[in-house]
C-alpha cells in the first residue's frame, strides 16, 4: 500500500514529513534525484527524462501512485505525463493544485468559472525553470480573476540547502525578497513554490514582514493527498515497506536529510 514522493533532491522532504504525519499508516517510498539537482536550471526536456525515469523507479517499488513533491518536474513536465506517459493503471499527481485552491478559497474539484478572490497581490517565489513555465499562473487563472502575480526567480537557493550551506541560502533568500518588493512593495501573500524553500520558511517571513501571509506546500498536499485516498483507496500500490532512496550519495543525503528533519533518516542507493 505504498506511495511514492519524488523530488530532485531534498525538498520533497518537507512533503513526505507532513504526510507521513498526516496519514501514519501509509508507507512511503522516498525518492531524491539528487544525482541530478538541482532541475530549476534545466530545460523542460531535461526535466521531464530525469523526472519520468525517477517516477518508473518508484512505480518499481510497488508505488502505483507518485506524488511529484517538487515543483519544477510539476511545473515542466507532469502535463506532458499526464497525457501521453502515464499508464490507465498508475496516477502521477503534483503539487501546484492544493496550493492555488488554497490560495483562491475552493474546495477539492471546485470546477466553477474563475471568479473575483480576496488576495490581489501575490508573490510567487520558485526556480528560474519553474517561473519560467508560467505554470502557476495558467492554473491560478483557471480559478481567480484580477490576481496580480509577480514571480521571482530565486537562483542559487536550492544548490545552497542541498549542499547544506544554510548561511548562504538565508543570505539568498533575503536578497531575492528585496528584489522581489522593488517590483511589488506590499504583496498581501506570498507562494513559496519550490518544496525546498518551507526549510526557510521562517526567513521567507522574517524578510517579507507579518503583514504577508505565507503560503507552504507540505499541510497542505497532506491534506488533498488524503482526501483523495479516501476517494481511490485502490491507488494504494502493493509495495508495504517504507524507504528512502537516492541517485546520489546516500551517506551525503542521510546527513543532510536527518539535520533537516531533526530525526535519524537513512537513504539507500536508488
Ligand atoms: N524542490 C524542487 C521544487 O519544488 C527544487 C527544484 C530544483 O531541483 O531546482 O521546485
Amino acid at each position: 500500500m505504498a506511495v511514492g514522493i519524488f523530488d530532485s533532491g531534498l525538498g520533497g522532504l518537507t512533503v513526505l514529513d507532513a504526510v507521513e504525519k498526516r496519514l501514519p499508516e501509509v508507507p512511503f517510498v522516498y525518492l531524491g534525484d539528487n544525482a541530478h539537482a538541482p532541475y530549476g536550471v534545466r530545460d523542460a526536456d531535461d526535466v521531464y527524462e530525469l523526472t519520468t525515469r525517477g517516477v518508473e523507479r518508484l512505480w518499481a517499488a510497488g508505488c502505483d501512485l507518485v506524488i511529484l513533491a517538487c515543483n519544477t518536474a510539476s511545473a515542466a513536465a507532469l502535463r506532458r505525463m499526464q497525457e501521453s506517459w502515464v499508464p490507465r493503471d498508475k496516477r502521477v499527481l503534483g503539487v501546484f493544485v492544493p496550493l492555488i485552491e488554497a490560495l483562491t478559497e475552493r474546495e477539492w474539484g471546485d470546477n466553477s468559472p474563475p471568479r473575483e478572490v480576496q488576495v490581489k497581490h501575490v508573490a510567487l517565489f520558485a526556480t528560474p525553470a519553474t517561473v519560467s513555465s508560467r505554470a502557476f499562473q495558467r492554473e491560478l487563472a483557471f480559478r481567480a480573476i484580477g490576481v496580480d502575480v509577480e514571480a521571482q526567480s530565486c537562483g542559487g537557493v536550492v544548490d545552497a540547502i542541498e549542499e547544506g550551506d544554510m548561511i548562504l541560502a538565508e543570505a539568498l533568500v533575503r536578497s531575492h525578497v528585496d528584489a522581489l518588493k522593488r517590483k511589488m512593495p506590499d504583496p498581501q501573500a506570498a507562494i513559496l513554490g519550490c518544496t525546498h524553500y518551507p526549510l526557510m520558511q521562517n526567513i521567507f517571513q522574517d524578510a517579507l514582514g507579518p503583514d504577508v501571509e505565507v503560503y507552504s506546500q507540505p499541510n497542505l498536499v497532506a491534506e488533498s493527498l488524503a482526501d483523495y485516498l479516501t476517494r481511490r483507496p485502490e491507488m494504494l500500490g502493493e509495495g508495504a515497506a517504507k524507504q528512502f532512496l537516492t541517485t546520489g550519495d546516500p551517506k551525503r543525503v542521510s546527513a543532510r536529510a536527518t539535520q533537516f528533519l531533526r530525526r535519524e533518516i537513512t537513504f539507500e542507493q536508488a
